[in-house]
């Protein structure tokens, strides 16, 4: 198979090669253990040396344990088959900024006291003096997952991207890829389909979803948004790498996106909904609609839910304790299907994969 990238050969695959397969698989397993020796150890030392950060969890069964593994492997499996089957190229399995990301590892250490710290004081809006609080939504201006500065600086930015791939056991780019194919399949029923078509990805972070997107879509007008200045700078760093053209990286706020009605093919949404609340999560669901052309595509994904993932409540429960999570509670029970039929959606589909819970639906071609 013929792998391409931005429109230019890249690479050749048979579709059964074996040791590529074996490569993403070892490569996954391999930051799976990276992931789960780090949260082990930090956490014993933050037991020990700042008791009062610790917070209480529930226990959680082998079950549990063993049918997450299962559902990883799954997740590794439906990744590597989508790429063999040319949805997206194979390079992106393996494409991370493998130097950053070992050079920054010491910050990510050498943050982990001022987070016990602020965990201690139970302070959670510990944020850099030099932002402007009116020019946010108020629930924003938090220390999500104890986020050093919040969002809020280019410090916080430049570690993200590492802090999730640690959360999420090496998986995160894994789950952001599960919008593609339903973005795909929306945009070829759409008639007449565009030779460019202009997808938005809102709450964009760094743009870790944009560039899977480009690796799939290498024609396509991305467009990215989000609140955080910080972090698209941080986008832009990484997006003006690729070849091809550079995403527009805009500003803004999901719940009043400033683009025209019906401008949009498609939108995309990644780990947002879980740190919104629930009035602020109906309203970046109305205005994806609102800037999304009849019959256009809007594909979400986010945390798992207590309905659909009912064996992984007690994790659910335990990243809702462990990290600060204010809206997660609420998330894992609200009704995304009402939602998105309240907004005008209609072909409503979601299916789970890990730990991680995607949306797909369409406007209408005809909208009454
Ligand atoms: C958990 S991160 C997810 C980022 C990215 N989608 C990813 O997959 O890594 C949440 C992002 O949402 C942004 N955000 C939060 N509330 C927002 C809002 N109302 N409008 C736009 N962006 C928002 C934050 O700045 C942050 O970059």
């Amino acid at each position: 198979m013929l792998i391409r990238w931005n429109g230019q050969p890249f690479a050749s695959t048979d579709v059964s090669d074996p040791v590529t397969k074996l490569a993403y698989q070892t490569l996954q397993q391999g930051k799976s253990i990276l992931g789960l020796a780090h949260k082990e150890v930090s956490t014993r030392l933050m037991e020990l040396v700042a008791p009062d950060a610790s917070s209480s969890t529930v226990a959680v069964p082998p079950e549990m344990i063993s049918a997450l593994r299962t559902s990883m492997d799954a997740l590794v499996e439906l990744d590597w088959k989508e790429a063999q089957e040319g949805l997206y190229s194979t390079s992106l399995l393996f494409d991370a900024p493998w130097l950053d990301w070992v050079t920054r590892y010491p910050l990510v250490w050498l943050d982990l006291p001022a987070i016990w710290q602020r965990r201690s004081r139970r302070d959670v809006r510990d944020l850099p003096n030099d932002i402007n609080p009116q020019a946010y939504p108020d629930y924003y201006l938090q220390n999500f997952h104890h986020q050093t500065d919040g969002y809020l600086s280019d410090r916080s930015a430049e570690l993200y991207d590492l802090q999730v791939e640690i959360l999420f056991n090496g998986t995160a780019d894994a789950m952001r890829r599960r919008v593609i194919a339903p973005l795909l399949e929306g945009l070829r029923s759409q008639a007449p389909q565009a030779a460019h078509p202009r997808i938005l990805d809102v709450a964009t972070g760094t743009g870790r979803t944009l560039r899977q997107l480009r690796g799939a879509l290498p024609d396509a007008q991305l467009v990215g948004l989000d609140l955080s200045t910080a972090y698209l700078r941080q986008a832009n760093r990484w997006l003006s790498e690729l070849p091809g053209e550079l995403p527009q990286l805009v500003q803004g706020n999901g719940e009043d996106l400033p683009f025209a009605d019906n401008t949009m093919q498609a939108v995309t949404c990644v780990f947002l909904l879980h740190e919104l609340p629930g009035e602020a999560r109906q309203k970046v669901i109305n205005e994806a609609w609102r800037v999304m052309e009849p019959g256009g595509v809007l594909v979400l994904a986010d945390s798992v839910q207590l309905k659909d993932s009912p064996e992984f409540s007690p994790a659910m429960e335990n990243f809702r304790r462990v990290f600060h999570e204010p809206f997660y509670r609420d998330y894992i029970t609200d009704d995304i299907n009402e939602r998105l039929g309240n907004a005008g959606f209609e072909q409503i589909s979601a299916l789970s994969y890990f730990m991680t819970r995607v949306w797909s639906c369409r406007k209408p071609s005809v909208i009454s």
